[in-house]
């Protein structure tokens, strides 16, 4: 049998426990946290007071940390680049509505909340040129990537199992460094965005160990290929 064919006989048979996963890696739209929570509340007579603080505690922190926070928050607000281009990827299929088209509408959703909430805690700061960030943003949703996987899920799972834990890691970094500043609303907004990132790791993590299972030569293959790619 041709590999790719096998590849999509993987993907057809990890996509009937796809009810399980979508359960068990995803939050309910109802129950889950939005950025409007972690925000001031604009109908609030507190909203210019807050605004205030927010302002005051961001003037104490360092350059260095606004660069990351920005980087991070560009990466963010690059979230069409990614749901379009994992959307192409080998076995899921947008038109036939499968599980995994329902996990990359799912995924895509929540991550959605991440770049929104930061962009909104920055316009605030009064720290950040926002235009310019704006334009960065743009150029790079404009540009694409190409992260070297082709349309192989195999090595697209490789990528996003590490792509996630790698976004944890900065949110996360930047959510102590921010809490050690004195700025605990900043410190809560990276925090809970680092938990979705971790709890969408183990989901990446989870498909990629199921994929070893039921391919394991092809699957090694796949991982090899993206760790000499770095
Ligand atoms: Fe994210
Ligand atoms: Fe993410």
């Amino acid at each position: 049998m041709k590999i790719e064919n096998v590849r999509l006989e993987v993907m057809q048979t990890l996509d009937k426990s796809m009810g399980d996963l979508l359960a068990k890696y995803l939050k309910p739209i109802e129950t889950n946290w939005q950025p409007s929570e972690l925000l001031p509340d604009a109908n609030s007579p507190t909203f210019f007071d807050e605004v205030q603080e927010i302002q005051e505690l961001a003037r104490e922190m360092d350059y260095d940390l606004w660069a990351v926070l920005i980087g991070d928050t560009i990466t963010e607000e690059a979230l069409p680049t990614y749901e379009s281009w994992l959307m192409s990827v080998n076995g899921i299929d947008q038109e036939a509505r499968n599980g995994w088209s329902k996990w990359i509408r799912g995924w895509t959703a929540e991550e959605n909340r991440h770049g929104d909430l930061l962009n909104k805690y920055l316009y605030l700061s009064g720290r950040v040129n926002m235009r310019e960030m704006e334009i960065s943003t743009q150029h790079l949703i404009a540009d694409g990537f190409d992260i070297g996987t082709g349309r192989d899920p195999y090595r697209n799972f490789v990528y996003t199992s590490f792509q996630e834990l790698a976004t944890n890691i900065s949110h996360r970094r930047v959510a102590s460094l921010a809490k050690q500043a004195g700025n605990q609303r900043l410190a809560k907004i990276c925090g809970i965005i680092a938990a979705d990132e971790a709890r969408h790791a183990n989901a990446y993590i989870d498909f990629i160990n199921r994929i070893f299972e039921l391919d394991p030569s092809e699957a090694m293959m796949a991982f090899e290929d993206m760790m000499r790619k770095k």
